[in-house]
């Protein structure tokens, strides 16, 4: 029997691309950037399987395209990419990969809260810059993050982890998750809030939700205006979840002290985006999940969900798992 046909749209970390040699034809998009939507139609017309990275948007032509296809397995946990509800309506598995990356991106959240809070950055461009002179007692004054109130906007896995690392720190948790587990909250010792006055409230305001139609900029001018002119945004979310524009204008205005940004609207930034001009905006590359361990972790997980589903098994870790319900898989 001739090997499963399979498209994997970059080169994997770790050895995960040497597991799914043992058992598939992999063909392999080997450039740096991403792959042209031309290229992954081209190559989705007769494959088995496609192992997507959070880069590469499948939308439902493309999806549609693959007639033979019946695996689809994104390297990330998010999964807004992918149209899911085409793969579903196709009885096609979308494997994603929670759980590996909670600790690596917490911790990078929680970097991002402190390096934001303490100006660590700008201290950086100041010293590179030749202006450090004196010792003042005035320089590059930042927030407390100790005893301070952190505002935790969806508190599933990634969110729990950035409200245990509070935890040391003696942080006064908020939480805004109308899913929430409450048993999982009251463990943590968080406090359910709504909203506005999670916003009101807190120092700083962290984001943890997926990207939605009920999460597309959830944070706007109005949310912006509730917040503490000392406080602080951190998201590692999804771009799509601020609106960049109205971010812009409350950091240019003050009406918010900063914001740190792992993930923007779009990725990458351009270069002209006025984000860029502000120095109490600091922007990294969508990064929080890029420990060596993890991404190797991600890799394997995106390749055993692959192999999993072109063998006909349930994924050990998929998105839609409603196509099992249906019985033709
Ligand atoms: C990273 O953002 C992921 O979704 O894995």
């Amino acid at each position: 029997m001739s090997q499963p046909r399979v498209f994997v749209t970059r080169i994997l970390p770790g050895n995960a691309l040497e597991l799914l040699r043992e058992s598939c034809a992999v063909r392999l998009w080997e450039g740096e950037l991403p792959p042209p939507r031309a290229t992954i139609l081209q190559e989705i017309v007769d494959a088995d399987g496609l192992l997507p990275l959070l880069t590469d948007k499948i939308d439902a032509d493309l999806i549609n395209a693959g007639l033979k296809l019946r695996v689809i397995s994104n390297m990330a946990v998010g999964c807004d990419n992918i149209d899911v509800v085409a793969a579903s309506a196709r009885n096609i598995p979308v494997g994603y990969t929670p759980g590996v990356l909670t600790e690596t991106s917490a911790d990078f959240a929680f970097a991002l809260l402190m390096a934001a809070a303490r100006r660590i950055v700008e201290g950086e461009r100041f010293v590179k810059a030749g202006l450090w002179q004196t010792w003042s007692p005035t320089l590059l004054l930042g927030g407390d993050i100790y005893g301070a109130t952190l505002g935790i906007i969806g508190l599933g896995r990634i969110g729990q982890g950035m409200a245990r690392r509070a935890r040391g720190f003696a942080m006064r948790v908020l939480y805004y998750d109308p899913a929430a587990n409450r048993a999982k909250a009251q463990e943590l010792g968080v406090i359910e809030c709504e909203l506005d006055d999670l916003l009101r409230q807190s120092d700083y305001v962290s984001l943890h939700v997926p990207l939605k139609t009920d999460t597309y900029h959830l944070i706007g001018a109005r949310e912006l205006a509730l917040m503490q002119p000392t406080a602080i945004l951190i998201n590692t979310a999804r771009g799509g979840v601020v609106d960049p524009q109205a971010l812009y204008t409350a950091l240019k205005a003050g009406q918010i002290a900063a914001a740190a940004l792992d993930v923007t609207e779009p990725e990458p930034i351009p270069l002209d985006d006025p984000l860029l001009t502000l120095e109490n905006c600091l922007i990294v590359p969508h990064i929080a999940s890029a420990s060596h361990a993890t991404r190797a972790k991600m890799a394997n997980m995106a390749v055993e969900n692959l192999l999993a589903g072109l063998r006909g098994e349930p994924m050990p870790f998929c998105f839609n798992p409603e196509v099992y319900k249906t019985g033709r898989i």
